[in-house]
């Protein structure tokens, strides 16, 4: 049976910061050893031009459910089997995607315009990937091709934010009202599945979702043509161009730890290029991957602007040369391609090549600009508005011989009873203490946090004597993450403290580590938000 883990085996190689690269290291060579396994590198680069996803268009209207006498915009978006052509020589690859397309269409609205969506599930009966039945909320016998869509970053009522358990079978429809009261932001949708949703995501099921508002649009940053959304999600593939989804070597219990594709797909394609002006551009990366981190950069390692990140503008541009981005962390970056007028550059991550551009000799006028200041926040969020802060920690167990069983948080699964009960609108501190020895990015659905900061701890003396050593001083959020959050690094060894205000709806929401293995996998948790003057719990 799992045990907690204590060995010290393994804590030496966490401390030696061996167990995390080592088991990536197992992976790729397993995912290579395969005979039908695709080597991206023999592949031509650059051949293909990126893909823009194309914008929903709503189908009607619909009265709005909290102001019946007006009609907001109804959309109808199906999901269904596709092939997706994800390089000029590899024969198009079997995906599941939103209106059949990967990434699914990009939905716009403006902050406060609220919108209808009716999720259509179209998807066959059967997966084509392999479902692990001994996965809580996967048994045998529950419908395969069962899916529930969650727009990841919306302030959304919880009857519409795709509980995890609340799927629709194929032939059935899920209908969601995003009242979008938030700031501009860029949010994705994407699948929810209990225990499945590792596979729905791999499949493709993942689509953007854009907020604007005035004050946004006030700053005159590059937009339409020079404003591009990048999906980027790693996948392995074979060698006839099919997804592989690699599995334990347990054939009861198909479940691996983690995923790394060694193809990165932006916008669904490998490799692709773009054509751009020498001008500014604002590229809004999201990490649509299952388990992989990036540290993206230019390849002439020129510096550029982060100007936003998971829920909108920072305070002000931070200048930077690498970029680090954790499984649905997103980041808008401001490129000024014009010193490299008539060249290439690449946007790379670490070793890999992602995506090239070209620069084009002739420009418009570059009225886009990246302003000194982006916004003056409006709240000063400070640890006294705090009426209560949890300790939370994220557990590994492992079986007899040091292999990962799965995940927890707080050392609960997901079926217990709910345990964290804030009140709307009141404001909590979230201790998350990673007792493993990955970092997992921990999402909460509903609100937006700020990272107050990280601190090393003795992790030995935490799950031996029950205490709380801290061995370092805290340090501060990387500037990079200086803004509102909705998805944080929690790395191993350290005890990560965000801040946030519960706005927003009562009712049950979950949180969870955004590694999708690892989500299936029991580290997901249902919370509770009560109404206001509730005792919380
Ligand atoms: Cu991207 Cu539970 O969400
Ligand atoms: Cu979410
Ligand atoms: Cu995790």
């Amino acid at each position: 049976m799992s045990k907690p883990l204590r060995s010290s085996r393994r804590a030496f190689l966490r401390k030696a910061g061996f167990a995390v690269a080592g088991l990536r290291l197992k992976a790729e060579m397993a995912a290579s050893a395969r005979p039908t396994a695709l080597d991206p590198s023999t592949l031509t680069p650059f051949v293909d031009p990126l893909p823009i996803p194309a914008m929903a268009r709503a189908e009607g209207v619909r009265p709005n459910p909290e102001d019946p006498g007006r009609s907001i915009p109804l959309y109808r978006i199906a999901m269904r089997e596709t092939h997706v052509r994800v390089h000029r020589d590899l024969p198009p690859t079997r995906m599941w995607g939103f209106d059949g397309r990967f990434p699914g269409p990009t939905m716009e609205t403006q902050s406060g315009q609220a919108v209808i969506v009716e999720w259509e599930n179209q998807l066959p009966v059967r997966h084509f990937l392999p479902i692990d039945h001994t996965l809580h909320g996967a048994e045998a016998g529950l419908p395969e091709g069962r899916s529930v869509v969650h727009l990841h970053g919306g302030r959304t009522p919880a009857d519409s934010d795709g509980y995890p358990e609340n799927w629709t079978v194929p032939g059935k429809s899920q209908t969601c009202f995003y009242p979008s009261g938030q700031h501009a932001a860029l949010l994705f949708y994407h699948d929810h599945a209990m225990g499945i949703n590792r596979l729905n995501i791999y499949a493709g099921l993942q689509g953007f979702f854009i907020v604007r508002d005035p004050r946004e649009d006030a700053l005159q940053l590059p937009a339409g043509n020079y404003e591009i959304p990048l999906m980027i999600t790693d996948r392995l593939l074979t060698r006839d161009g099919q997804l592989f989804y690699p599995v334990s070597d347990r054939p009861d219990r198909p479940w691996v730890p983690e995923v790394f594709g060694n193809a990165i797909l932006v916008n669904g394609k490998l490799l692709p290029y773009h054509e751009v002006e020498p001008r500014k551009y604002r590229l809004r990366l999201m990490n649509g991957s299952n388990g992989r981190f990036y540290r993206f950069g230019l390849s002439n390692r020129a510096a550029f602007q982060v100007i936003a990140n998971d829920q909108g503008l920072l305070e002000a541009p931070v200048t930077a040369k690498r970029l680090p981005m954790a499984p649905a962390e997103r980041a808008d970056m401001v490129v000024d391609f014009a010193p490299l007028e008539g060249t290439t550059v690449r946007l790379v991550s670490d070793s890999f090549d992602i995506l090239e551009f070209r620069v084009a000799k002739q420009s418009a006028p570059d009225t886009g600009a990246a302003p000194a200041v982006l916004h003056t926040p409006a709240i000063q969020l400070g640890e006294a508005d705090a009426v209560r802060t949890r300790r939370l920690t994220l557990d590994e167990h492992v079986d007899d011989v040091q292999r990962s069983m799965g995940m927890l948080l707080n050392n609960t699964p997901w079926h217990a009873p709910v345990t964290e009960k804030p009140v709307l609108r009141t404001t909590e501190i979230w201790e998350l203490v990673n007792l493993t020895d990955d970092s997992h990015p921990i999402h909460l659905h509903l609100v937006r946090f700020r990272i107050l900061d990280r601190r090393p701890f003795d992790v030995f003396d935490y799950q031996n004597m029950g205490r709380l050593r801290f061995t370092g001083p805290a340090a501060a959020p990387e500037p990079l993450e200086s803004g509102w959050k909705d998805t944080v690094r929690a790395d191993p060894g350290m005890v990560t403290r965000i801040i946030i205000p519960f706005e927003g709806y009562a009712g049950r929401y979950v949180w969870h580590c955004h590694i999708l293995e690892h989500e299936d996998n029991e580290m997901m948790r249902p919370y509770e938000v009560l109404p206001p003057g509730a005792n919380g719990g």
